[in-house]
């Protein structure tokens, strides 16, 4: 029995050992046979999808492209786009079924963006004279300016964010070069210039005119900003800069300008001079009380930057808050420079310029002087007197 029941039990033992073996090679060649489809689906994509590269895939890439890699790898593995990504465009164009469904905005380029994709974009707006600046792969201010207007001049929505309409059409046939209205003479005179100076110590003749002087009306539409004065009048070169700063805030989301104030001749300035004069005198002031008061905010004939035709008072037409308290006014703190314009009279330069706080009064510099006069908190004064320039 004992016997018996020993060989039963070895057995029973080896059956089961059996059936083991046989479920482990069982689950074992499933498994296996699982990773072989996986391989087989893995290595399968590129050629099934060969064909169905469109501008989602392009654009998919593009953006797959903008987030930070590692140091050292971005430039050694990123592909040009410039060439590839049109020529995608056209692979969609030939290749895709008519019936397709439109292909997701999955480019998106904007504010902040950076990388390849930001290149490419950037050297497409300079090859078609919308960007000046170098293409650095980063989407800052020159570059959102240039989209919006590259977007503005070929209908598009002049939001400055590149989705897949505007991609599309910058390489495509219809993309045009700049269209500039032609403007009198030396467009980037003044910006190439060591910055006029005109102020108490440096008055300017009260025949003095400065050239290229243009309508303000005919450079910036009603819908960028209002004029106080219809016929306001200002140096062309300064104006565009106006006109292309104001897009710039109204594309960032703030808008409701006025131009209160532009070119003033030498007997406008006068007469602005003496209404103040006259006011504080019906106060009550002596004659000689009341021009001190007045040239603490108004400059005498001739010694007024009004009269250089590169000055702007700005307003908001949309609140009566003092403009040092606007949206505005903050929009135009942290970008008036990178347009060429410097906020020209503040309270803490008040010693140097003469003159007090002007939240309102912008300069035109060109974007060099006003960013190095940004950088370095120099008033106009003081950064001609560093550039030796000041006699
Ligand atoms: N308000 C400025 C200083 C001017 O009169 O020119
Ligand atoms: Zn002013």
């Amino acid at each position: 029995m004992r016997t018996r029941n020993g060989k039963n039990t070895v057995f029973m033992f080896s059956a089961l050992a059996l059936a083991a073996l046989a479920a482990f090679l069982w689950i074992f060649s499933a498994a296996k046979g699982r990773e072989y489809r996986a391989e087989a689906a893995v290595t399968a994509v590129p050629t099934s999808t060969v064909h169905a590269i469109n501008l989602a895939s392009a654009a998919a890439a593009l953006s797959a492209q903008e987030t930070p890699s590692p140091a050292g790898t971005e430039a050694a593995d990123a592909p040009t786009y410039v060439t590839p990504v049109p020529a995608a465009l056209a692979a969609e164009e030939t290749l895709a079924p008519p019936t397709a469904s439109p292909a997701p905005t999955a480019v998106y380029l904007a504010s902040g963006s950076a990388g390849e994709g930001v290149k490419a974009l950037q050297q497409r707006l300079r090859e078609l004279g919308y960007l000046e600046g170098e293409a650095d792969g980063q989407f800052g201010r020159a570059t959102k300016a240039a989209v919006v207007l590259f977007q503005k001049q070929h209908g598009l929505d002049a939001d400055g964010i590149v989705g897949e309409k505007t991609w599309r059409t910058l390489f495509g046939d219809s993309a045009h070069a700049i269209e500039v209205t032609p403007t009198p003479a030396a467009f980037h005179g003044v910006a190439e210039s060591v910055p006029f100076l005109v102020n108490k110590q440096h008055p300017v003749g009260n025949d003095y005119v400065p050239e290229h002087l243009v309508y303000i009306a005919d450079v910036i539409p009603s819908s960028v900003a209002v004029l106080a004065d219809a016929k306001a009048q200002g140096v062309s070169e300064a104006v565009h800069a106006l006109k292309t700063m104001l897009e710039a805030a109204i594309a960032d989301g703030v808008g409701h300008w006025k131009i209160r104030e532009a070119y003033r001749t030498y007997d406008a300035q006068k007469r602005i001079f003496n209404n103040y004069v006259n006011k504080y005198m019906e106060d009550g002031r002596s004659r000689s009380s009341a021009i001190s008061a007045t040239r603490l905010t108004v400059a005498d004939p001739g010694t007024s930057e009004h009269h250089t035709g590169l000055a702007f008072d700005l307003n908001a037409t949309n609140t009566s808050d003092a403009f040092v308290d606007t949206a505005q006014y903050v929009w135009l703190v942290r970008h008036c420079w990178e347009y060429g314009f410097v906020i020209r009279y503040t309270d803490e330069k008040d010693d140097v310029t003469g003159f007090l706080g002007e939240e309102w009064h912008y300069r035109y510099v060109g974007v060099e002087h006003a960013r190095k006069m940004h950088e370095t908190g120099m008033c106009l004064e003081e950064y001609l007197e560093w550039l030796g320039a000041a006699e």
